[in-house]
C-alpha cells in the first residue's frame, strides 16, 4: 500500500471517530414535538401515529405523511383529540365508526388524500357526532359521495369540499348536515345545483362556488346567506326570486363570468359588495323581470309609475366592481340610491362621458376608478363626491377638465391622469403674460388648472403630450408627488415649481429630452427623490447647500462633467445616484470621483457608469479611474510643454548671446578702425 493510501484511511478513521453517533445507523427523523398536549408530527414519512406520546393529548397533528389505513390503530388509540390533522397523506380506508370513538372531535382534517376509493363502496365516514369543521378537499369526490359520507354530522359547521370532481348538487348533497353555516365548493365542476339543495341548511352564510361551470342562477332565494362566491363560471344569467323578504347578503362576487346584464338581486337586500367586473355587460339593464314586470337596475330609465316600486336600492352598498365589461355609459341614476358607496370601479370599459350634474350624489365615494375607458368628458357638480379621496383617469382621450371640480374636492389627495391629452394652464393671473409673450397662450378652454386643489399630493401627467409647465402651475396645491415623465418636448419654466418649496418630495421627469434644467431644485426644501433619466442634458443646474435631495437618477443623459460646486451642495444629504450612460470624462470629474470614493453616496447602478480619458479612448469603468492616473495624464502634458518652454528659452538665449558677440567684435573692430 502507498503511503497516501495509508493516510487516507487514517483521515477517514479520524472523521468517524469523531461523530457522534454510529455511522451506519439509518437517520432518525425527528421525534415529534410536543407542546403542552399539541402534538406536531408532521413531514415525518409516518406510517401510523408514534406509539410513544402522552395519553390525552388534544391536538394531532400527521399531516404529509404515509398513513394509508385510518384506524384506531395507525392512531394510537388516542381517543381525547379535539383536533386531527391527516393532510396530505395516502389514506383510501378508514375503519367504520372510527371518529365515533373520539367524542370530543372538533376539527377533523383529510384533504388530499384518497377519499374516492372509500367513497365508491358508499361507506359512510361517519358518524362524526362531534365534528364541527371537516376538510375533504382535493380527494377526488365525485356527485354523489358527500350524501353518504356526510350522513351523520349534525355539528358539522363548516366544510371544505375544494378541489374534488362534483359535478352536481343533488338536492340531498346536505341532508346529513343541517348545521352547516360554510360550505366550500370552490374548483369543482358544477354544472347543475338541484331544487332544494341548500334548503334543509338554515344557518348557511357562506357558499363559495368559485371556478365551477355553472351557467344560469334563477330564483335565487338564499336569504340567510351573507357571503355567495360565483366567480370564474360561466353565469350567463343570474336572477333572485320576486320575494319582498330581507335578504342578508352582504357580499355577491361574480366576476369573471359571461353575463351580458346586471344581475337582478333581491328586492330587499342590505348587499355591501358587489363584483361584477370581468363579465360582458354593455348597459345598466338587468337581466329578467319580477313577476312579468320588468325590472330596472336604475331609476332613470322611468317606467312606469305602477313599476317604481320594484326598484332595487342599494342603499347599504359600499363596493362596486363592474371593471372590465363594455359599459358605453353610466346613467347618473345609477348612483341616486347609493349613498354608502365608497368604492366604484368601472375601470377597462369603453365609457366616453362620465357626468355627475346632480349635487350630494356619492357622498361616502372615496376611490373612483374610471381609467382605460375612452372619457373625452369628466364633469361632476361642486356638492358631488364630496368625500372622494383618490381620482383614477389615466388611459383616456381627456383632452380639457374643468378644473373647478378638483377644486370643489376637498379631500382629494390622489389624481391619475396619465395617457391623456391635457395641457396645464397658466396661473390665473399670469395669463396675460403669456399672451404678451407672443405665445397664443392656453385659454381656459384648452387646458386645465392644478392650482388650489385643497388635499392634492400625488399627481400623474407622464404620457400626455404636455408642451410646457407654466410659472406656479401649481401654486397652492400641496403636491407631494409629481409625475411629469415621458411627455418629450416638454419646456419648463423656471418657476414651474414655485409653490411646492415645501411639499414637494417626489419628482419625476424621465424621457422627457430636456436639454436643459432651468428651474432651481435645491428652493424645493423637502424634494428628496428626482428622476432626471433619459434626456438630454448637459449639465446639471447650480444646486444649492440647501438640497435634501437622497435619490437622484441622472441615467442616460449627455452629461459631461458634474460640477464641483454640484457634487458639494449633494454630497451632504444623497444617499443614491444613478447615473450610467452618460459620456462623462474622466479626469474632468475628480470632484466626483472623491464623491465615489470617499462619502456614503451609494452610486446604484456603479457598472455601467464609465468614463473617458481623451475624446477618443475607449470608455473605462469608472471605478478604475484613480486620481494619479489623471496626473500622470496631466504631468505628461505639463512636460512637454516644460520641455518646448525650455528649448525656446535656450534658443532665444542663444540668439542672444550670438548677437551680443557679434556687437561686441563689432565695436572692436570700430575701435581700432579709430585707433
Ligand atoms: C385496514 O386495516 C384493518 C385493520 O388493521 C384491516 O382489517 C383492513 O383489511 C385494512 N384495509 C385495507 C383496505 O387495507
Ligand atoms: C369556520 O370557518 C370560519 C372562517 O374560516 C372560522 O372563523 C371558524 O372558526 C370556523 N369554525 C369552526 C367551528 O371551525
Ligand atoms: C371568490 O373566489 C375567488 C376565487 O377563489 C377569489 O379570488 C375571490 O377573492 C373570492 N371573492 C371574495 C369576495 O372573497
Ligand atoms: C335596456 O332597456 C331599455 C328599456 O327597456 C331598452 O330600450 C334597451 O334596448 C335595453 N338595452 C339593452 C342593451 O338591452
Ligand atoms: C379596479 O379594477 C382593476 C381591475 O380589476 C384593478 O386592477 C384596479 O386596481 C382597481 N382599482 C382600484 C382603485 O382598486
Ligand atoms: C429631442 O431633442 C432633439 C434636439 O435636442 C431633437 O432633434 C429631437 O427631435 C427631440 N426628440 C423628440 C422625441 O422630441
Amino acid at each position: 500500500m502507498s503511503r497516501r493510501g495509508l493516510l487516507l484511511l487514517f483521515l477517514c478513521c479520524g472523521l468517524t471517530a469523531s461523530r457522534p453517533s454510529p455511522p451506519l445507523a439509518p437517520p432518525l427523523a425527528p421525534p415529534c414535538a410536543v407542546v403542552q398536549m399539541e402534538v406536531s408530527c408532521s413531514d415525518r414519512a409516518l406510517h401510523s401515529a408514534p406509539s410513544d406520546l402522552p395519553r390525552g393529548i388534544r391536538s394531532l397533528d400527521l399531516s404529509r405523511n404515509r398513513l394509508q389505513n385510518l384506524s384506531q390503530e395507525t392512531l394510537s388509540f388516542h381517543t381525547d383529540l379535539h383536533l386531527l390533522n391527516l393532510h396530505g397523506n395516502k389514506i383510501h380506508f378508514i375503519q367504520p365508526g372510527l371518529f365515533a370513538h373520539m367524542p370530543r372531535l372538533q376539527v377533523l382534517d383529510l384533504s388530499r388524500n384518497h377519499l374516492s376509493a372509500l367513497a365508491e363502496h358508499r361507506t359512510p365516514l361517519g358518524p362524526l357526532g362531534t365534528v364541527q369543521s371537516l376538510d375533504l378537499s382535493g380527494n377526488g369526490l365525485f356527485t354523489g359521495m358527500t350524501d353518504v359520507f356526510l350522513h351523520d354530522s349534525p355539528q358539522l359547521v363548516n366544510l371544505s369540499l375544494s378541489g374534488n370532481s362534483i359535478t352536481k348538487i343533488s338536492g340531498d348533497a346536505f341532508r346529513g348536515a343541517a348545521s352547516l353555516q360554510k360550505v366550500d365548493l370552490h374548483n369543482n365542476v358544477v354544472m347543475e345545483i338541484e331544487a332544494g339543495a341548500f334548503d334543509s341548511l338554515f344557518h348557511l352564510s357562506d357558499l363559495d362556488l368559485s371556478k365551477n361551470s355553472i351557467n344560469c342562477i334563477t330564483d335565487f332565494d338564499l336569504r340567510s346567506l351573507r357571503t355567495l362566491n360565483l366567480s370564474q363560471n360561466s353565469l350567463e344569467m343570474f336572477q333572485s326570486s320576486p320575494s319582498d323578504q330581507v335578504s342578508e347578503l352582504l357580499s355577491l362576487d361574480l366576476s369573471q363570468n359571461n353575463l351580458p346584464l346586471l344581475p337582478l338581486l333581491p328586492r330587499n337586500n342590505r348587499l355591501e359588495r358587489l363584483d361584477v367586473s370581468r363579465n360582458q355587460i354593455q348597459s345598466v339593464n338587468v337581466t329578467g323581470s319580477y313577476g312579468g314586470q320588468m325590472f330596472f337596475f336604475c331609476t332613470c330609465l322611468a317606467p312606469p309609475p305602477s313599476v317604481t316600486k320594484h326598484h332595487t336600492c342599494f342603499h347599504h352598498l359600499r363596493f362596486l366592481d363592474m371593471s372590465y365589461n363594455n359599459f358605453q355609459s353610466l346613467p347618473e341614476c345609477l348612483f341616486h340610491t347609493m349613498l354608502s358607496l365608497e368604492v366604484l370601479n368601472v375601470s377597462n370599459n369603453c365609457i366616453a362621458s362620465f357626468s355627475i350634474s346632480r349635487d350630494l350624489l356619492l357622498p361616502k365615494v372615496l376611490v373612483l376608478d374610471l381609467s382605460e375607458n375612452s372619457l373625452q368628458t369628466f364633469q361632476i357638480s361642486p356638492g358631488s363626491l364630496q368625500s372622494l379621496q383618490e381620482l383614477y383617469l389615466s388611459g383616456n382621450s381627456l383632452a380639457v377638465l374643468d378644473s373647478r371640480s378638483f377644486q370643489s374636492l376637498a379631500n382629494l389627495r390622489l389624481l391619475h391622469l396619465q395617457r391623456n391629452d391635457i395641457q396645464v394652464c397658466p396661473h390665473a393671473g399670469e395669463s396675460s403674460e403669456s399672451s404678451e409673450s407672443g405665445e397664443s397662450g392656453e385659454t381656459s378652454s384648452s387646458c386645465t388648472a392644478f392650482q388650489s386643489i385643497p388635499s392634492l399630493e400625488f399627481l400623474d401627467l407622464s404620457e400626455n403630450n404636455l408642451l410646457r409647465l407654466p410659472p406656479d402651475a401649481f401654486q397652492n396645491t400641496p403636491l407631494k408627488h409629481l409625475d411629469l415623465s415621458t411627455n418629450p418636448g416638454l419646456v419648463l419654466h423656471r418657476d414651474s415649481f414655485s409653490g411646492l418649496e415645501n411639499s414637494l418630495v417626489h419628482l419625476f421627469l424621465k424621457e422627457n429630452n430636456l436639454t436643459e434644467l432651468n428651474s432651481d431644485l435645491s428652493a424645493l426644501t423637502r424634494l428628496k427623490y428626482v428622476d432626471l433619466s433619459t434626456n438630454q442634458l448637459t449639465t446639471l443646474p447650480p444646486w444649492s447647500r440647501q438640497s435634501s435631495i437622497e435619490s437622484l437618477n441622472l441615467q442616460n443623459n449627455n452629461l459631461v462633467t458634474l460640477e464641483q460646486s454640484t457634487v458639494l451642495a449633494l454630497e451632504r444629504s444623497l444617499k443614491t445616484l444613478y447615473v450610467g450612460a452618460n459620456p462623462l470624462r474622466c479626469c474632468s470629474n475628480l470632484a466626483f470621483l472623491h464623491l465615489l470614493q470617499r462619502s456614503a453616496v451609494v452610486v446604484a447602478d456603479i457598472e455601467a457608469v464609465t468614463c473617458l480619458y481623451l475624446e477618443d479612448s475607449p470608455p473605462v469603468s469608472i471605478e478604475k479611474v484613480t486620481q494619479e492616473m489623471c496626473e500622470d495624464l496631466h504631468n505628461g502634458s505639463v512636460n512637454v510643454v516644460m520641455a518646448v518652454m525650455a528649448a525656446l528659452v535656450l534658443a532665444v538665449a542663444l540668439a542672444l548671446i550670438v548677437k551680443c558677440c557679434q556687437a561686441r567684435r563689432r565695436r572692436r573692430r570700430m575701435r581700432s578702425y579709430r585707433a
